[in-house]
Order: C-alpha cells, then sequence, then structure tokens
C-alpha cells in the first residue's frame, strides 16, 4: 500500500477528496501524514477529523532549505512514497524536488501549459477562454512546468463569472487528483522525456 504525505496550505477541499476516496477504496493508499506550512489552515482540521497525523512546520521566520529539510524530515521518517500537493503555496526548490524525484505531484486549476502560476481560474476567465480545467502533474524545478499526467476539460458558460468558474473547476479537481494518486498507486505511470504513458489496468489488460 503507498504510503502518502498531503502538504497543504489553507481550506484543504482536495484533501478532503484524498481522504474521502481513500476511505471508499477507490486509492490504495495510506495517508500517514498532512502537513502545513500555515497554522491556521482548515485542512489540518480535516486531517485530525479523519484521524491522520496533521502537522504544522511553519516557513515563516526560517530559511528555505531549513524549512525544506524540516518538511523532507517529516515525510522520510514517515516512510512517504509520495507526496501531494494540494493547495501547498510554496515553491519548492531543486533540493527537495531532487530528494523526492519523480514522487511529487500538484493539482493545477488550469489546463497547463496555459496560465501557470496563482490564480489561474482568474487568468483564464480574464483572457475569455472557452474552455479550461485542471491538470494533475509531477513537480520538477519550475513552476507548473512538470510533465502531465491527467487534466479534465471544463467550457466555460456565458453567465459565469471567476467564482462559478472557479467553483466548476474545483468539482473536477476533486476528481482528478484521487484519480491521478491512484495511477500513481498502482505504478501505471511511465514518464518518458516530457510525456506521461498511462499503462494499462490490471482489469484492461484482462479484456
Ligand atoms: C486548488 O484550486 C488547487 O488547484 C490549487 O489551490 C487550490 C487549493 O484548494 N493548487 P483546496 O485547499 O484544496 O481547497
Amino acid at each position: 500500500m503507498l504510503t502518502i504525505g498531503v502538504l497543504i496550505s489553507g481550506r484543504g477541499s482536495n484533501l478532503q477528496a484524498i481522504i474521502d476516496a481513500a476511505a471508499r477504496g477507490e486509492i490504495t493508499g495510506r495517508i500517514a501524514v498532512v502537513i502545513s506550512n500555515k497554522a491556521d489552515a482548515y485542512g489540518l482540521e480535516r486531517a485530525r477529523k479523519a484521524g491522520i497525523e496533521a502537522m504544522c512546520i511553519p516557513s515563516k521566520g526560517k530559511s528555505r532549505s531549513e524549512f525544506e529539510r524540516e518538511l523532507a524530515e517529516a515525510l522520510e521518517s514517515r516512510g512517504v512514497e509520495l507526496v501531494c500537493l494540494a493547495g501547498f503555496m510554496r515553491v519548492l526548490t531543486p533540493y527537495f524536488i531532487r530528494r523526492f524525484k519523480r514522487q511529487i505531484i500538484n493539482i493545477h486549476p488550469a489546463l497547463l501549459p496555459s496560465f501557470p502560476g496563482e490564480n489561474a481560474q482568474g487568468q483564464a476567465f480574464d483572457y475569455g477562454v472557452k474552455v479550461t480545467g485542471c491538470t494533475v502533474h509531477f513537480v520538477d524545478e519550475g513552476v507548473d512546468t512538470g510533465q502531465v499526467i491527467l487534466q479534465i476539460p471544463v467550457e466555460l458558460r456565458e453567465d459565469d463569472t471567476a467564482e462559478t468558474l472557479s467553483a466548476r473547476i474545483l468539482e473536477q479537481e476533486h476528481k482528478a487528483f484521487p484519480r491521478a494518486i491512484q495511477l500513481f498507486a498502482e505504478g501505471r505511470l511511465q514518464v518518458v522525456g516530457r510525456k506521461v504513458r498511462v499503462l494499462p489496468g490490471k482489469k484492461q489488460q484482462n479484456g
């Protein structure tokens, strides 16, 4: 069973989707720890309610390398094999990325490579695109530049506001993230250069 660590900074609705999917048996993994860099992140509460170890490692008042060393040690000491960034609002340095090579995935609320960075939903809305969505991708040393694992499109409606659009994207995020985690857990993600090949599952192989 895959040992998962989830990093958050805020409300943790994606974390909740992962917790719920695991409880339904849709993720064959165990969330060993949830770590926030903000003490008041509501996601910590969600983790505790689900009986998952929740801890805050503040990023404020220390150097990046100090923060990341603490983070890495907390994850490694719990045997974490997959690090999920679920609304974690810190850019990780190459030191951390290399320490967890191809073991970090992130959810982004746009169809990458369009609209990387913050407020991706607002960026897409203001640009006037007709379709946006969400992306789960491996984390590399750039900002939202890692290989794409899966994407779900969301069409804009004439009466959309940035808020209604964000809400519909979020619904899809809650499907995409657990699905990507399960593909990882099943060992079905094969990275070849920029591409992630999704290998067939057991059921598909048996016809
Ligand atoms: C989500 O929109 C996610 O795509 C982005 O940050 C937001 C986190 O929301 N990276 P939540 O904390 O999971 O509710």
